[in-house]
């Protein structure tokens, strides 16, 4: 192949964005040449690789903008320390169907029994699937809703928040909201509301909504746009923290006691 044409197919390949075949053509061409494969085979291989790439830097992307907090699977969760949750119920989840039909999905429990851990890998597979996914702690996205109504922009704000197509709202019930809080998040549930889907984590049950909202009549609008479709998955178990916890002082008790351990004598 001239010099020339080699130049021109790089240019090209720069020109198209074609960053994985610029990356693989000085090797991958000398190998097929060497190996004799036909030329059909080598356009198919290159293709398949830049398309790979690509989808893999935009799911990379995806998940970079989502503002996770960590990064955490589900085959990172261990399912056997929770009995209570049905896998199946999990198993679906992740099908995305629930997205598709502008669900909604509900994490319940009393602290560290991985309801942030769960929404956070459900938020990463609906990455993955390339939908606009985004993860905001409760207070903040109250806090950023106050900022906007002060500065008289709270209509975008909440046109912003409105339109992931999967929005996770993480420790509602861990502050109590004002009135004026309660307003806003209700009036983003009613902008979602058979749009888009929302996934919330609460260490409340339903029933304790009405204090968290300061108002039962905002509690139970919010409730009824929430739950009219909507998966919750209600968590009992022990908190994974403390099960952390207390195998760290386990293990550092055996230590301890290993070095005041009375000093063995070895008679020969
Ligand atoms: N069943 C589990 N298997 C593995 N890690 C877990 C499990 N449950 C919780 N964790 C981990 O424990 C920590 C606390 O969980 P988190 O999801 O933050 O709890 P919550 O949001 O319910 O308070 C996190 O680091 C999480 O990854
Ligand atoms: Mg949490």
């Amino acid at each position: 192949m001239s010099e020339i044409v080699y130049e021109r197919i790089k240019e090209n390949l720069l020109a198209l964005n074609m960053r994985n075949t610029l990356e693989i053509i000085d090797n991958y061409l000398e190998r097929a040449i060497a190996d004799k494969i036909n030329i059909v085979d080598v356009l198919d291989h290159i293709l398949v690789q830049e398309s790979r790439a690509k989808k893999s830097r935009a799911v990379e992307s995806q998940i970079q903008m989502s503002g996770f907090p960590f990064r955490k699977s589900f085959d990172m969760f261990d399912f056997s320390f929770q009995p209570s949750i049905d896998k199946a119920q999990i198993d679906e989840l992740c099908t995305m169907r629930f997205v598709e039909n502008r669900e909604n999905v509900v994490f319940l429990g009393t602290p560290g029994v991985g309801k942030t851990h769960l929404a956070v890998a459900l938020g990463i597979v609906a990455a993955q699937n390339r939908y606009s996914t985004y993860y905001i702690n409760c207070n903040s996205l109250i806090e950023q809703l106050n900022r906007a109504h002060f500065e008289n922009r709270l209509a975008d704000r909440l046109k912003h928040f409105a339109k992931y197509r999967v929005l996770i709202i993480d420790e509602i019930g861990y502050l109590p909201m004002d009135m004026n809080g309660a307003n806003m998040f209700f009036q983003l549930i009613a902008k979602r509301y058979e749009k888009n889907s929302t996934i919330l984590t609460s260490n409340k049950t339903f029933s304790q909504w009405n204090e968290v909202f300061s108002d039962l009549t905002i509690a139970s609008a919010i409730l009824d746009r929430i739950l009219h479709h909507c998966t919750v998955v209600s968590i009992k178990g022990e908190s994974y923290r403390l099960k952390e916890r207390n195998e760290f002082m386990k293990s550092k008790e055996k230590i301890v006691n290993t070095l005041f351990d009375e000093p063995k004598v070895f008679n020969d």
